[in-house]
């Protein structure tokens, strides 16, 4: 299913770019996987991986191509309720897989853009992401602070994973998968 998913998404998606974000936000949603030891983690994979697969050829569209997505890669409804759920800070999130794409998406990309500044992640301590999340607003301006925090509450409240710790799980991951 894996290398399914990854097919499929090099085939609707061009951008280096967002393929390496979809990426990303899989390996970020496995690592949360990991951490609370859900059953079926390659489910969080594939969601994060392919949660943004219509954006590059229908942007406006974004992300309601569902049936598409469910006819050609024939993903289940949990994973529909998550896409859903990453429209907006306002979009019904009823699912851990649903929670755990939105506080992984957004923050991914902040992360990334922290590396190019720092150059692994490695190097990121937990408190200069708080200072990147928190203050310095003009960093990765396009990211909606708002969006980044409310995501990461959100998950905590329902797993226990605190701020920190979330920045840690993901950096770590990161780390292990992009560092060399
Ligand atoms: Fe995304």
């Amino acid at each position: 299913m894996r290398e399914q998913a990854t097919s499929y998404l090099h085939k609707y998606v061009n951008d280096d770019y967002q393929r390496h974000h979809g990426e990303m936000v899989g390996t970020a949603m496995e690592a949360v996987a990991d951490h609370l030891n859900v059953d079926d983690k390659e489910i969080y994979y594939i969601t994060g991986l392919i949660h943004d697969w219509d954006y590059d050829q229908w942007p406006e569209e974004h992300p309601h191509r569902y049936e598409q997505l469910q006819d050609e890669l024939g993903v289940n409804d949990e994973v529909i309720t998550a896409i859903k759920g990453h429209i907006s800070i306002d979009s019904p999130r009823p699912t851990l897989l649903s929670k755990t794409l939105f506080a992984c998406d957004e923050f991914s990309g902040l992360l990334y853009a922290y590396m190019k500044m720092v150059g692994s992640y490695g190097a990121m301590k937990p408190k200069s992401i708080r200072k990147k999340v928190h203050k310095d607003k003009s960093f990765a301006a396009k990211i909606d602070r708002t969006h980044v925090i409310t995501a990461i509450t959100e998950l905590g409240e329902e797993t226990g994973i605190d701020e920190e710790s979330f920045y840690i799980l993901l950096r770590d991951a990161f780390a292990a998968k992009y560092d060399s």
